[in-house]
C-alpha cells in the first residue's frame, strides 16, 4: 500500500520567461526578467530562446503525458497577455495559452497556473516603476481577471504569485535601483504592501469567477537551524524564517502583519502607506492552500543589529547572508549537511520540519510547486543524461514527504523543479534541473533537441505506482 493518497498530484514545474523564448514574438511585451536576463547575454543564455517552449510547447506536453504528469505547473506571461501590462490584451497571447491549456487537458494533465513568476511586464516599470504604485495593483487584478475568465472553466489550481517573499529582496527582480538602504527598504516595503493587497483582490476575484476554483500563494520556504543552542541563535534562526516566510504566510492567512513584522517596519521607519479599506480587502483574502518552493536548509548565528543605525537595524551585503537582509543573523554552514556545487544544503529531513511546520500553523493544504537539484549535466556519448544525483535527491525528499503525511499533514501533491531545463536565474543553462534535456548551451542553441534523462524513467515509475516503489 503506498503511503501516498489515491489523490495525490504527482506533476513538474516551470516558469514562463524560464522556458518560453519567443521573447517579443506576436506582440508579447518585455518583462522585467527579460531585461535582466538581456544584461547578462554577452556571458550566458537569456530569456529570448530559453528552452524554445513558444514552438516546442506540443511535443513537451507528448513528453509530460509519457511521464505520466496529472498536474503541470507553469506560469502564463502577463506580457504575453497584456504587453504593456494594463492596456490593450492581445489575442495572440491569450491564443497561445489556449492551446497549451487545451493540449494539457487533452492529455490527462491538469493545468496548475501561477499568475506572475518573477515577469512584471516592463512597461510598468517604465510607467509607475512597477509595484512601488499603486496603480501597479489594479494592472494586475486587470490581467487576473482576463485570466480567470479565459481560462477558468478549464483551470482550477490558482497561484497568484511565485515566491513574493524572495521577489521582494532581489532589487533586479523588482527595480530597485536606490543605493542608499534605508530608501531601498521603504520601496521595498511599499512593493510588498501592493502585492500582498493584489494577492487578495485576485483571489477574492477567482472565488468570484472560476466556477471551484482553488487559488493560493507559493512561497519560498526558508527552514533555518541555529547554529549553537545559544538562545541567541535560536532566536537569529528563528528571526530569518519568521522575516522571510512566515511573516508573508501570516499576511496571506490572516491579512495583516504581526507584531514582530510591524515593530520591524516601525523601528525601520518603513510602514508603508495603509488606506482606508485596505483591511477589508486583505481580510478576504485567505487562499485555499499554501504551496511552497523548498530546496535546501540554512542555518545561522546571532549576529547583533548595529547601534549606530537608529532605528537599531543594519544591513548586511556580500557574503555574509545568501541575500539582503537585515540584523539578527549570519547565514553560517551546516557541517553535518552536503552542499550541492552550487551551494545548497541538501536536506530531505528540513522538508518534513517545513511541511509539519506550516501544517500545525495554518491547517490548509498544501503542495509543493519547486524541488529539485541543479547540476551542470553532461549529454553522454551514448546519447543520454546519467543523473542519479538527481534521483537521489528526488527520493529522499519524496520519501520525506511520505512522513509528512504519516505525521497527519494534508499534502496534496508534489510537483519539482523543473520539467525540463530551463534558465536557470543566475547560472542560465549550465546549471540544469529538468527531467527532460534540452540540447543548448548557453551560447550555442545547438538542435534545442528534447531527451530523457535517466530521472525521467525512474520518476514515471515513482508516478506509475503512486510513490509505492519508494517503499
Ligand atoms: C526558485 C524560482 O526560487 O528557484 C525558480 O522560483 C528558480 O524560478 C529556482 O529557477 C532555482 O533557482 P536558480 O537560481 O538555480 O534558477
Amino acid at each position: 500500500m503506498s503511503r501516498f493518497p489515491e489523490t495525490f498530484l504527482w506533476g513538474a514545474s516551470s516558469s514562463a520567461f524560464q522556458i518560453e523564448g519567443g521573447w517579443d514574438e506576436d506582440g508579447k511585451g518585455m518583462t522585467v526578467a527579460d531585461y535582466n536576463s538581456f544584461k547578462r547575454s554577452d556571458r550566458q543564455a537569456d530569456s529570448k530562446v530559453a528552452s524554445d517552449f513558444y514552438h516546442h510547447w506540443q511535443e513537451d506536453i507528448a513528453l509530460m503525458k509519457e511521464l505520466g504528469m496529472q498536474i503541470y505547473r507553469f506560469s502564463l506571461s502577463w506580457a504575453r497577455i497584456i504587453p504593456d501590462g494594463d492596456g490593450e490584451v492581445n489575442p495572440k497571447g491569450v491564443e497561445f495559452y489556449h492551446r497549451v491549456i487545451d493540449c494539457l487537458i487533452e492529455n490527462g494533465i491538469q493545468p496548475f497556473v501561477t499568475l506572475y513568476h518573477f515577469d512584471l511586464p516592463y512597461a510598468l516599470v517604465e510607467k509607475y516603476n512597477g509595484w512601488e504604485d499603486r496603480r501597479c495593483i489594479d494592472a494586475f487584478v486587470k490581467y487576473a481577471e482576463v485570466c480567470f475568465k479565459e481560462y477558468g472553466d478549464q483551470v482550477k489550481y490558482w497561484q497568484v504569485t511565485n515566491e513574493q517573499n524572495l521577489m521582494i529582496r532581489v532589487d533586479e527582480r523588482m527595480n530597485i535601483n536606490e543605493p542608499d538602504p534605508w530608501k531601498a527598504d521603504k520601496i521595498r516595503a511599499a512593493m510588498d504592501y501592493h502585492m500582498f493587497l493584489a494577492h487578495a483582490r485576485a483571489t477574492k476575484l477567482c472565488h468570484e469567477i472560476v466556477k471551484d476554483g482553488k487559488i493560493g500563494p507559493a512561497v519560498s520556504s526558508t527552514c533555518t537551524y541555529p547554529l549553537t543552542n545559544k538562545p541567541e541563535d535560536v532566536w537569529a534562526a528563528k528571526m530569518n524564517d519568521y522575516m522571510k516566510t512566515v511573516y508573508c504566510l501570516d499576511m496571506h492567512y490572516y491579512g495583516k502583519y504581526s507584531g514582530l513584522y510591524m515593530r520591524y517596519l516601525k523601528e525601520r521607519d518603513i510602514v508603508p502607506e495603509m488606506l482606508e479599506g485596505d483591511e477589508e480587502i486583505l481580510k478576504y483574502g485567505r487562499p485555499d492552500y499554501i504551496a511552497f518552493n523548498y530546496y535546501r536548509t540554512l542555518c545561522a548565528s546571532y549576529l547583533p543589529a548595529d547601534e549606530e543605525h537608529p532605528a537599531g537595524m543594519r544591513v548586511y551585503r556580500g557574503n555574509e547572508v545568501d541575500f539582503d537582509q537585515y540584523g539578527w543573523c549570519r547565514d553560517e554552514r551546516n557541517t553535518n549537511l552536503q552542499a550541492s556545487e552550487y551551494g545548497a544544503q541538501i536536506d530531505p529531513m528540513g522538508l518534513r520540519i517545513v511541511l509539519n511546520d506550516y501544517w500545525s500553523r495554518y491547517h490548509l493544504p498544501m503542495i509543493i510547486t519547486e524541488n529539485g537539484l541543479g547540476m551542470a549535466d553532461t549529454l553522454t556519448e551514448d546519447g543520454k543524461v546519467h543523473d542519479p544525483y538527481r534521483i537521489d535527491y528526488i527520493r529522499e525528499h519524496i520519501r520525506a514527504c511520505g512522513d509528512a503525511i504519516e505525521d497527519g499533514v494534508e499534502l496534496m501533491g508534489y510537483s519539482p523543479w523543473s520539467f525540463e531545463d530551463l534558465l536557470s536565474s543566475h547560472q542560465g543553462f549550465r546549471k540544469r534541473y529538468g527531467f527532460v534535456y534540452i540540447n543548448r548551451e548557453d551560447m550555442d542553441l545547438k538542435d534545442l533537441a528534447r531527451i530523457k534523462k535517466d530521472s525521467y524513467y525512474w520518476y514515471q515509475n515513482v508516478i506509475k505506482t503512486n510513490g509505492e516503489v519508494l517503499d
